[in-house]
């Protein structure tokens, strides 16, 4: 983030540079990288971060980092764009957001990306959508930000120093994040209690950057958040706040990138249950668990806190998880998304068990909203 003075540096500089365009993926990589949440990068990645983390899950400084970082442009604009160039990367209304040097422009091969990071090259997941849609030129190189534009959630969108500050405020030394997308459910409340009762503090982290047409949008599922905290959590143990990044939906290697992203945001563990920033039926239940094997544990310099399976089961009479309750699925209260779905939209509340009726109404009232 450039200071104020360099920033009307900037924008004074920028008037003689080539604009390029960026879209809201960008915009909150940007954001992401000028308040240091994506920490070791300073800019969208060259080649050789690039191949590393796309091919061996590392930076080229050896660094664990399993998502790449890029910033794509149409082959036409390219042509125009030359390694050594500062250029302004403004938003769509030309407002300028950063100042960049183009260290590298380089080609990249969209489908060997899609088969290594997202697993298929099927243009059905959303994440490979997106990397089939962008444009087929990279740039790489550190940026200086000017503007942070969106400033939705203002209350809980604590930087990185901010969230840090707060743990040390609280006198917490052992921190677990949770990341989430979905509205919160009791599956999600009980791991993260199981996982607050092990350590000093829980981080509850939504991601609020671009999800998938079909997922609840973020000010939804921030309302759910707030009356679950009112009802249901000590005040003085849980910090709500909200992660900027887009979604990728790239199972066992997003779970990494959301754990070096929270262990930027202070969390010295993380929660990983069950199929983890999952999509249709890409990846196994269990692989965002196996995958932080490949990794020096002390290099990932964040504790994974991995769950089985979990839901309410009538004959235990509470929660439970695959792990800990002997009984078969048909005692269990398990829900898919569009039964959840097909209730909140006929007006119906899920079963206690399934969802917090506090919740369950935030959600009913969403639905019943005209469509924009
Ligand atoms: S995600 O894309 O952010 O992973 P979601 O918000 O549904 O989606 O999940 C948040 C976290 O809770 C993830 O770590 C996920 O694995 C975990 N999780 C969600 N539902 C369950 C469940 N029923 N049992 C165990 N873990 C779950």
């Amino acid at each position: 983030m450039a200071s104020e003075q360099e920033q009307a540096e900037l924008q004074e500089r920028s008037r003689g540079l080539p604009q390029v365009e960026v879209g809201s993926r960008q915009l909150a990589d940007l954001e992401m990288l000028a308040v240091g949440a994506y920490s070791p990068l300073s800019g969208f990645m060259n080649r050789g971060d690039y191949l590393g983390s796309v091919d061996a899950m590392h930076l080229s400084n050896g660094l664990p980092w399993s998502v790449p970082i890029t910033l794509p442009v149409g082959a036409k604009q390219a042509e125009s764009l030359k390694e050594g160039m500062q250029i302004g990367l403004v938003d769509a209304h030309g407002a300028l957001q950063a100042v960049m040097t183009i260290e590298e422009k380089f080609g990249y091969d969209k489908e060997h990306e899609a088969s290594k990071v997202y697993r298929t090259t099927e243009e059905a997941h959303p994440g490979v959508k997106v990397l089939y849609q962008q444009g087929d030129i990279l740039l790489g190189g550190p940026v200086r930000v000017v503007a942070l534009q969106n400033q939705a959630f203002a209350k809980y969108r604590f930087t990185p120093t901010q969230s840090r500050q707060q743990f040390v405020e609280r006198g917490w030394k052992r921190v677990v994040g949770f990341q989430t997308r979905n509205p919160v459910h009791r599956a999600h409340e009980y791991i993260q209690k199981c996982a607050l009762e092990t350590v000093d503090g829980l981080y509850l982290h939504p991601l609020v950057g671009d999800t998938k047409g079909d997922d609840i949008p973020a000010d939804v599922r921030m309302c759910c958040y707030e009356v679950l905290l009112e009802n249901y959590y000590p005040a003085s143990r849980v910090i709500l706040g909200v992660l900027p990044a887009a979604m990728r939906y790239a199972g066992p290697r997003e779970a990494i990138f959301h754990a070096l992203m929270r262990k930027n945001y202070g969390c010295s563990h993380f929660i990983v249950g069950r199929d983890h920033a999952g999509v249709g039926n890409y990846y196994g239940t269990y692989d965002a668990h196996h995958i932080f094997a490949e990794f020096d544990a002390a290099r990932l310099g964040i504790m994974p806190m991995f769950f089985d399976h979990t839901f309410f089961c009538r004959s235990c009479d509470s929660m439970a998880s695959s792990k800990t309750c002997p009984h078969g699925s048909e005692h269990h209260v398990t829900l898919s998304g569009t039964r959840v779905r097909q209730l909140l939209q006929a007006g119906e509340i899920p079963p206690r068990e399934f969802s917090r009726p506090e919740v369950a109404e935030v959600l009913i009232e969403a639905m019943r909203q005209p469509v924009a």
